[in-house]
């Protein structure tokens, strides 16, 4: 496997995705690193105080211009906005054959029909991975992990803001005006809120799986949506009534061969895979055949995650399509040291004993010389043959330290059976 090609990356738009995606490529020992360079960057102010240094990147006051770049290998855009200069830039590089990666799920719901068939024409890859549901990688799910499925739904929470205000509708019982009030404060929804609250965001990444999912192209004119804005704290509190919680879902199926897809809040039972989600998470659950049931949960906006997904479709494209075997090349392969056992945590032990007096004090002696503290313990009742099991918790101690006390207690003689440890999630 030879190392991959080192891809000549134009990044247009430099707000919080574009400067998440040039902090990443910063990382010298990252896989970003190995495999772009960025080659010019474009957005609307030159002076803006940026997150990271680019004074040392060619700069294109044209994000188009940029993209007519001459030797260029991918246009990145992280602008916004379905029309106008994102369209632009994105149909200048695709008519070159010069791959896209965007992040921008206005354009693709709005106008994916044409893109695709100007990619195609020219034999240009055109990549969306952070279109949908950011950080969360679902689009390369359903195009390579689920390739030999048929899908039959998918559904999802969409809109990190809709889940962020009804997730503090429900602990505070505060009205959606409040709640969204603070959200803007803290950063969760943009001043104009509409295309959030409204379903609209929802919208558009909902088309877009239902494109991948059912065939066709996106078509988010077709999709009946309707927001959260109307929602009450009395439905709230109904809904909990109800055993229930309130989510802002899409879904898309085939129903007779006709495609429906729909944005609408609902009320989903507390076990449903949905509606656990709490704050700003997005999640997808995929019906499917032969696989059945998936669900992604994740981070679905935020420099980070969103940044994760546009790098790794980069890192694909430097890859040709041709992935290593594991996470690099052979001849890259890092041999690292094993880990020592286990480290620090609570433990549950299980022991059965001879049911006579003296054993439990031996047994505590054993824990108290090797520093193991108890923090419950109970003795189950009598079995046959004078057995009984005792039932302890610890406090944090060292794995291999209790390790080594069991060992101990194990060969007592009044001990019947090797102890039985169990980890306790943190
Ligand atoms: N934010 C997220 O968590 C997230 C998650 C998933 C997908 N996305 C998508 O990612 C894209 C970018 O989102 P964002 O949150 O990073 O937006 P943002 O913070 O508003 O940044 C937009 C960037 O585009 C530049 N820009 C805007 N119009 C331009 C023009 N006409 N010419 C050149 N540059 C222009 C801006 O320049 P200035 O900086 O000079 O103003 C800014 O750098 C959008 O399509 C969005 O839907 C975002």
């Amino acid at each position: 496997m030879t190392a991959p090609k080192r891809l000549r990356v134009g990044v247009a738009g430099l707000g919080v995705v574009g400067g998440g995606l040039l902090d990443l490529a910063a990382r010298k020992d990252g896989q970003l690193a190995q495999a772009i360079e960025i080659v010019g960057v474009s957005a609307r102010s030159r002076s803006r105080a940026r997150s990271v240094d680019i004074s040392g990147l060619p700069w294109f006051d044209s994000p188009s211009d940029l993209a007519a770049l001459e030797g260029l290998d991918v246009l990145v855009e992280l602008m916004g906005g379905s029309d106008g200069p994102a369209k632009h830039a994105v149909e200048t590089a695709l008519r070159r054959g010069v791959a896209v990666v965007t992040a921008n799920k206005a354009l693709l719901a709005e106008h994916g029909a044409e893109l695709a068939t100007l990619a195609e024409q020219n034999r240009a890859a055109l990549r969306y991975e952070a279109a949908v549901a950011g950080g969360v990688p679902v689009i390369k799910v359903l195009r390579e992990g689920l390739s030999a499925n048929q899908v039959t739904a998918v559904a999802g929470v969409l809109n990190g803001t809709c889940n962020y205000i009804l997730t503090r509708m429900e602990a505070s019982g505060a009205s959606f005006g409040d709640v969204l009030a603070d959200a803007q404060r803290l950063g969760y929804a943009e001043a104009d809120p509409t295309f959030d609250v409204g379903g609209f965001d929802a919208g558009h990444k909902l088309s877009i799986l239902a494109a991948l999912c059912f065939g066709g192209a996106p078509s988010f004119r077709a999709v009946r949506i309707e927001g959260i804005s109307a929602l009450e704290p009395v439905d709230i509190a109904a809904a909990r009534d109800l055993g229930r919680r309130i989510k802002l879902v899409g879904r898309a199926r085939l129903v007779d061969d006709r495609l429906e897809q729909v944005v609408r809040p609902e009320l989903l039972a507390r076990d449903h895979p949905l509606a656990g989600l709490e704050g700003a998470l997005n999640a997808v659950m995929i019906d499917a055949a032969p696989v059945g049931r998936l669900t992604l949960v994740g981070p679905g906006a935020g420099a980070g995650p969103t940044a994760s997904a546009v790098a790794a479709d980069l890192i694909d494209l430097a890859h040709g399509g041709v992935r290593p075997v594991f996470a690099s090349a052979h001849s890259r392969f890092v041999s690292r040291p094993v880990a020592d056992e286990g480290g620090q945590g609570r433990f549950y032990v299980r022991l059965r004993v001879k049911d006579r007096p003296g054993v439990i004090a031996a047994v505590s002696d054993v824990l108290a010389h090797h520093g193991v503290s108890i923090e419950t313990f109970s003795q189950k009742a009598v079995e046959d043959a004078s057995r009984v099991p005792i039932v302890l918790t610890t406090q944090a101690v060292a794995e291999k330290e209790l390790r080594t006390a069991l060992a101990e207690i194990a060969g007592l003689e009044a001990v019947v059976e090797l102890p039985c440890l169990i980890k306790i999630d943190a």
